[in-house]
């Protein structure tokens, strides 16, 4: 038991009360966000003559040091001894460096440096984030372009409803994922301020330059309340829910990868490498990466919920109950990277049957709007139009073919308004590429916003260019 702590007490830890206390166990993974931060501090202390130039500078080449040799000399059991990553941090650098080490901790608690360290760590995983999600939309663009002319069922309940083309189905997910990456830079703006310098919760006495730490740190600015500096886990709680929202929207996602991958479907095949057996049944080709990223949007939604009950009773400033809130965000933010990662790698390999696809569609009844819309063009009002198409559905519903699949003149009999035109008019190709409001399938509809996303797909490469470079 290596602790920071001691001189009021005059009993031992309990070891059992040591170990359910200590976060030294997941908390490891702060230590890059640790040393940044204690740099910054070090630097700052210096800075305003707290700290003698010579002890800022030894404090900060001893950080710099353990952050080279971190990776080597860090054994799990030697860190398993202390409490949490800021203590073993402390008693490195006081190993590394001898007495300068044990001015670090001047103006600063653990409270408002776990505050950071956790800001700091989370913003790099938005920042990933948004790589992985320009990653997703860039494969999907890509599979848009692809595929404005393959035609398929577009449904409501599941039930084969009106055609579309596989390229307007992914345009649905593009939206979605373009929000969530909107929703990403949305959260790291706000969130991108800097709780150092608040201290245990109500600031210091040292005359510390916050904003100078902030500006080191790449902060936009500084929390303007200590208390609030120390317990606000809202940026958590923001980026817990826009990782349930992505992790969403990859389970329908995935869902459909399912459906279509099915005997009854057959729309797509999985490439092999995304796919399992079965120990009994040989034929099976399990989808089993998209079942599990559906399953595991439980423990995404899990995680967020766990941190808003851990907040929701919560006094200021800092408790103790805070330090849950790192089990389930690493948890969320491993989950949906690893979710999301896989699940564009398994979508660039799919193959999509544009033949089955468009069969399915014309088979369903998919254009039994366009008949009814045709009838109305002819000066039959919708309704009665509707009725003649319900009809004409059953009956080939009875024939099991298509509506294209019957002569004029048994069209004839439904509505004498059929027209040898009527052919035309409801071929899949033409009730797709007449619907031309915007959003709509059509062709032309579709190839003006496919223009728009390549727009903000170059927008989201500059911002993550200039990011990295700021970095
Ligand atoms: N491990 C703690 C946490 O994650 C660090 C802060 C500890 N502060 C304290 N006063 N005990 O929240």
């Amino acid at each position: 038991m290596a602790q920071l702590w001691g001189g009021r007490f005059e009993g031992k830890t309990d070891a059992a009360v040591w170990a359910f206390n200590a976060s030294i166990g997941f908390d490891i993974r702060l230590l890059d966000a640790d040393l940044e931060g204690s740099i910054a501090h070090a630097k700052m202390l210096g800075k305003q003559g707290i700290l003698t130039q010579e002890e800022s500078d030894a404090i900060v080449k001893g950080l710099e040091d353990i952050r080279t040799s971190a990776g080597k000399e860090l054994s799990l059991e030697e860190a398993g001894t202390f409490e949490d990553v800021h203590s073993f941090v402390e008693a490195k650098l006081i190993e590394t460096i001898g007495e300068a080490g044990k001015k670090l901790h001047t103006g600063r608690s653990r409270n408002d440096q776990v505050a950071l360290d956790m800001r700091l760590y989370t913003r790099e995983q938005i920042a990933g984030m948004r790589v992985l999600l320009f990653e997703m939309l860039q494969t999907l663009h890509d599979l848009m372009k692809e595929h404005i002319r393959s035609y398929m069922p577009g449904f409501t309940h599941l039930q084969k409803a009106q055609p579309v083309t596989l390229s307007h189905h992914l345009g649905a997910y593009f939206e979605m994922f373009k929000r969530d990456a909107d929703r990403c830079a949305d959260i790291y703006e706000r969130m991108n301020v800097c709780p150092l310098g608040s201290g245990a919760l109500a600031g210091t006495t040292y005359a510390l330059d916050r904003e100078y730490v902030a500006q080191l740190l790449g902060f936009d600015g500084v929390c303007d309340n200590s208390m609030d500096g120390v317990s606000d886990r809202d940026y958590l709680i923001e980026y817990l829910a826009a990782l349930s929202t992505i992790q969403m929207h990859l389970s329908r996602f995935a869902e459909e990868i399912i459906l279509w991958n099915s005997d009854e479907y057959r729309f797509i095949t999985i490439d092999d490498a995304f796919a399992t057996g079965s120990s009994i049944m040989p034929q099976k080709k399990n989808p089993d990466i998209a079942e599990l990223v559906r399953g595991k949007t439980g423990r995404v939604y899990g995680n967020l919920l766990s941190l808003l009950t851990t907040m929701k009773g919560l006094p200021l400033a800092y408790n103790k109950d805070m330090q849950e809130d790192k089990e389930a965000a690493f948890d969320a933010f491993d989950t949906v990277n690893s979710c999301l990662a896989l699940f564009t790698e398994m979508l660039r390999s799919v193959t999509f049957h544009k033949e089955t696809m468009e069969e399915s569609a014309v088979k369903g009844f998919a254009n039994a709007t366009d008949a009814a819309d045709y009838l109305v063009k002819k000066g039959v009002p919708f309704r009665d139009a509707h009725g003649i198409i319900g009809k004409l559905v059953l009956h080939c519903i009875g024939l099991d073919c298509a509506i294209g699949d019957l002569t004029l003149e048994e069209l004839k009999g439904f509505s004498p308004q059929f027209e040898e035109d009527v052919f035309d008019a409801i071929s899949l190709q033409n009730c797709v590429d007449l619907r031309l409001t915007h959003g709509a399938p059509g062709a032309a509809a579709l190839e003006k916003v496919i223009a728009l996303h390549e727009r903000s797909l170059r927008e989201m490469q500059i911002g993550m260019i200039a990011r990295q470079a700021r970095r």
